[in-house]
């Protein structure tokens, strides 16, 4: 375990979020899972089966009530709050189903923004963004704001901007679930690409169609892992 755990992008042990709120709630009851660097997992359960609070716990945006949590070989649950948010800013990339960009910034902007937290110079940055940007194929897209750009396109821009400080983890929450069939086919195929240059991400979606284009699917259910699902050669 000791040794899986230093080696996985994200390691869970005996993991347990419990929410008191009146009747305690197990949104999490004993979750144990290897995520090794360079995997495509999707997560897939039934609304209220703990999806959302996993994301939040290994995207370092709360702590466990029990159990632990290592992100890419350091224990996030025995840290300060202020080197869980360290790590959070460095270690991981959030995407999220509604995008969450700033309207007033332009693309090129919003992708550099997480550049800000780490002091890197604006000349740095403004270079790293158009690059990364240029990656999802927006290079022609850099000075649009995102009510300029398509809903597939703000999702590429969030995706840049979630990649920029190159993280041990690429967590999407439901990231289709704003778009068309199609344009959630095209955001596949850029994940798909982004795991064969390496990437390790980790995508919650209660679409199977999405979630087939992913190696293994972890189902959830009232906060334990059902079963996963291989699924290595479908999809791709
Ligand atoms: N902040 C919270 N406070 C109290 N209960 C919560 C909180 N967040 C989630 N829960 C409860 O935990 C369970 C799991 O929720 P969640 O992780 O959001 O599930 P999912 O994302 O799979 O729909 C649900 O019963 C939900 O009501
Ligand atoms: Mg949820």
């Amino acid at each position: 375990m000791e040794t899986e755990s230093r080696n996985s992008a994200v390691s869970l042990d005996g993991v347990v979020k419990t929410y008191r709120l009146g009747e305690p709630v197990h949104a999490l009851d004993g979750v144990s899972l290897e995520v090794p660097r360079g995997s495509y997992t999707a997560v897939m359960g039934p609304s209220g089966s703990g999806k959302s609070t996993l994301m939040n716990l290994i995207g370092c945006l709360d702590t466990p009530t029990e159990g632990e949590i290592f992100l890419d070989g350091q224990d996030v649950t025995r840290v300060s709050d202020r080197e869980r948010t360290r790590i959070r800013g460095e270690d991981v990339g959030f995407v999220f189903q509604t995008f969450n960009l700033m309207p007033r910034l332009t693309a090129r902007e919003n992708v550099a923004l997480p550049m800000v937290f780490r002091g890197i110079g604006r000349a740095e940055r403004r270079e790293r963004a158009a690059e990364v940007l240029d990656s999802v194929g927006l290079g022609d897209r850099l000075e649009h704001r995102p009510n300029e750009l398509s809903g597939g396109q703000r999702q590429r821009v969030a995706i840049a901007r979630a990649l920029v400080n190159d993280p041990a983890l690429l967590l999407a929450d439901e990231p289709t679930g704003n778009l068309d069939t199609e344009t959630g086919e095209q955001i596949m195929d850029l994940f798909e690409e982004l795991y064969e240059r390496g990437n390790t991400i980790l995508m919650v979606t209660h679409e199977r169609s999405i979630a087939e284009h992913a190696e293994r699917i972890v189902h959830l259910l009232d906060g334990e892992i059902e079963r996963i699902e291989q699924l290595s050669g479908v999809g791709r």
